[in-house]
């Protein structure tokens, strides 16, 4: 009988999300609203959520408030799976708060058009601050070796798709601070810490994790100006 209940409610979920994702203006928008704060771990007030959103495992998402998944967004969350195998090397970013699998975004955050957060390995996101669009957060990615063990000179393979005991795994929280900025296209790779305050030009890679306050860009992206700005912009100061 539960088994029949929890298909039963699959069924409907699926049909809910797949009737809404795509439902335009100010109805489709609310509605999804009501969708999204059944579904995720939890929503805040005022939260937007645009067509064309997909968010898996979104028990494992916390949104803050006042924030805004534009257009074609993707949050992809839950811990990664070892099944069969595959090998996960496991690297902690003392600065992520949450556990493995959760996507933590703070209040008044932007996730603009067709930007990917991927935060299987931890991603934490704090408050005021946009992922322009296009850009790409991953806190787990496959390796083409196993750094956990250097007597292992084995050439892992790329594919989720390769047997799973070919498969080599990095998982590391991704973290940006408060008021920091991703600029269009910037992609952030596995256990890297953008500092509160700091921008990141535009078609960035960043491999390294940056400071606070500092104007950082290119691939990889390094510090082009530190600070940024002497001066914290705060409430009536703009
Ligand atoms: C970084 C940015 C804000 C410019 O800031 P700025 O204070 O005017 O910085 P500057 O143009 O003086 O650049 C400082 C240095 O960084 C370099 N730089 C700036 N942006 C860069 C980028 N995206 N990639 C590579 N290098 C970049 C400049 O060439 C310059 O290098 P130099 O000192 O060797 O000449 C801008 O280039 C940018 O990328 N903006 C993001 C735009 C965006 O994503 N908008 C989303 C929609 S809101």
């Amino acid at each position: 009988m539960r088994r029949i209940l929890s298909y039963f409610e699959l069924v409907v979920v699926t049909l809910a999300e797949w009737l809404l994702v795509d439902l335009p203006g100010p109805i489709g928008r609310r509605l999804r609203r009501v969708f999204w704060r059944i579904r995720l771990g939890s929503m805040g007030r005022g939260v937007q959520i645009d067509t064309g959103i997909h968010i898996s495992n979104p028990s494992w998402v916390h949104l803050g408030d006042h924030c805004w998944l534009d257009h074609g967004a993707v949050i992809l969350a839950g811990p990664p799976s070892a099944a069969g195998g595959r090998r996960i090397i496991r690297k902690a970013n003392p600065e992520f708060k949450g556990a493995e699998g959760e996507v933590l975004i703070g209040d008044r955050v932007h996730i603009a058009n067709h930007c990917v957060l991927q935060g299987h390995g931890g991603l934490q996101i704090g408050n005021d601050m946009t992922t322009a669009s296009g850009s790409r957060l991953y806190s787990l990615s496959h390796h083409h070796s196993n750094p956990d063990d250097p007597d292992d000179h084995t050439q892992y393979k790329f594919s989720t798709m390769a047997p799973a005991r070919e498969q080599s795994l990095i998982s590391a929280a991704v973290v940006v601070g408060d008021g920091a900025a991703i600029g269009l296209n910037t992609v952030v790779l596995p256990g890297v810490t953008v500092g509160t305050g700091t921008w990141v030009g535009a078609g960035s890679v960043v491999t390294r994790s940056l400071p606070s306050n500092v104007l950082a860009a290119g691939h990889p992206a390094q510090v082009r100006r530190s600070p940024l700005n002497p001066n914290w912009v705060t409430e009536g100061t703009a």
